[in-house]
């Protein structure tokens, strides 16, 4: 157990094929106490997890996941592209990975990133009614980097927890103020911009600080030195090194 909680960022994305359901598993089975991941819409409306705008980097297909179906998303591998040995993975849905999460023995929390705007407001209480239904609506975070994206979730379920994801180069009370303006519980920031003084701030203001995306054993402790309240890591359980891989 780490002193300070990791997230496991698209999963243990170090070791597994990010945003799968393989790499979430293996986040929550070494003990990550929280979960990081992606959500983009198909062309027919459905809520899917991968980070990029197109499918081609990690699976076999090609083209915007706008562009394509559930069911051709869903026919595509997304795990040969990391190692044979994950050859057959698919892409998970949202609700896949909630009801996963829901059923968990232990209580992990699960950030989701929006990365692209949820075009209607019914589309958008359709992946609420989801994690309602799982009963896990308090252990979800929603971040983003955009904040007109966490506005509009915020304005359709006023209640909902949200995180601002910042790029580096923010100054930390605009980011704290960002945040503030949002209503939201949490600052995702760069790891390259914390240091205790940026913490301390958001602190006094009320928001946590959970930076991304820190995989290297100096840099997960100066994070910890920092007082930061989670780390977004691919490497959940160990750290990055020379001789880490798949
Ligand atoms: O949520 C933290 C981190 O995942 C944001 O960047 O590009 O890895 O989605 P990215
Ligand atoms: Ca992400």
């Amino acid at each position: 157990m780490h002193a300070t909680p990791r997230w496991a960022h698209r999963g243990y994305a170090g070791r597994y094929p990010e945003n799968t359901l393989v790499a979430f598993v293996a986040g929550a089975e070494v003990g990550a106490e929280g979960i990081e991941c992606d959500v983009r819409l198909t062309k027919d409306g459905q809520f899917v997890i991968l980070h990029d705008e197109c499918v081609d980097r990690t699976t076999n297909g090609h083209g915007r996941v706008a562009d394509l179906s559930l069911e051709e998303i869903q026919d595509l591998d997304a795990g040969a592209w990391f190692h044979d040995a994950f050859v057959g993975t698919r892409i998970p849905t949202l609700e896949t990975l909630v009801d996963y999460i829901a059923q968990y023995p232990r209580r992990i929390a699960l950030n989701l990133e929006w990365k692209v705007p949820v075009p209607d407001d019914a589309l958008m209480r359709r992946a609420f009614d989801v994690i309602c239904r799982a009963g896990i609506f308090e252990q979800v975070l929603h971040s983003s980097f955009h904040e007109e994206i966490l506005r509009a979730i915020r304005r359709v379920i006023p209640n909902t927890r949200v995180a601002l994801l910042t790029e580096p180069g923010r100054e930390a009370h605009e980011v704290i103020q960002a945040a503030k303006a949002i209503g939201a519980v949490a600052i995702h920031p760069d790891f390259r911009q914390v240091t205790p003084r940026f913490v301390r701030r958001a602190h006094q203001s009320g928001l946590r600080v959970h930076p991304y995306t820190v995989d290297d054993a100096k840099m997960m402790a100066w994070m910890e030195e920092c007082g930061v309240d989670a780390i977004i890591t691919n490497w959940p359980l160990e750290h990055w090194s020379e001789e880490s891989g798949p």
